[in-house]
């Protein structure tokens, strides 16, 4: 079960609360959304150090990480809506049909396999569910090429500098809803999907 970037998590967690501080803006936006929302089943997939725990209403929540060290951090700030478990997003035990949103917060460009990750978002979303993602994603513009010069770089920190939604298949089974966007060039979006 043991993933490459766990053992980077496992090391980078007590410094991960630094990264948050930079995402703060992006991530208020984000539990704004999920909080208009009615509240209801949530999966959260790359749980982390449990910074969101808090922020989320009171949607019945359920995180998980492959990172037993991020997962630990979390358990701190456990509440009883909360339910913490190490499992692999690419390989989620849960039935069909059984969340009504589903969270990834920084985290598709993180896992090994992307496309899985969303076919098993797909699967365990009720229908009419919803898929918040929150990430960067590499403009068409000259943009690209910051990125594609990280690229090297990025994958000593575990995550895909280049990053296209378009190039998983899996997505296009959502409907998208809803695209916000921040800063200055985009870089940065929240994505609102519906599982049609
Ligand atoms: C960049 S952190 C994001 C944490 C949090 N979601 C946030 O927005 O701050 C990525 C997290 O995804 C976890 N992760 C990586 N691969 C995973 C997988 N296949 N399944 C579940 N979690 C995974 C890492 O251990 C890490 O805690």
């Amino acid at each position: 079960m043991s993933k490459p970037s766990d053992n980077f998590y496992n090391k980078f967690s007590v410094f991960y609360p630094l990264v948050d501080v930079f995402l703060k803006p992006q991530k208020q936006r984000l539990f704004q959304e999920i909080n208009n929302c009615p509240f209801e089943n949530l999966l959260e997939i790359g749980v982390g150090n449990g910074a969101h725990l808090s922020f989320y209403k009171t949607h019945k929540i359920t995180g998980i990480d492959t990172s037993l060290a991020m997962i630990e951090i979390a358990r701190k700030k456990q509440n009883a809506n909360v339910e913490l478990m190490q499992m692999d997003g690419e390989n989620l035990l849960f039935p069909d049909c059984y969340f009504d949103y589903v969270v990834l917060s920084h985290v598709i460009t993180v896992v090994d396999n992307s496309e899985k990750v969303l076919e098993e978002t797909y699967r365990v979303l009720k229908p009419n569910g919803k898929v918040f993602i929150l990430n960067h994603f590499t403009p068409k513009n000259w943009l690209r090429h910051i990125d594609k010069s990280f690229n090297g770089v990025s994958k000593i920190f575990h995550f895909k500098s280049v990053f296209y939604i378009d190039s998983i298949k899996a997505i296009k089974k959502f409907t998208l809803l809803k695209e916000i966007e921040f800063g200055k060039f985009s870089y940065f979006k929240l994505l609102i999907f519906c599982k049609s």
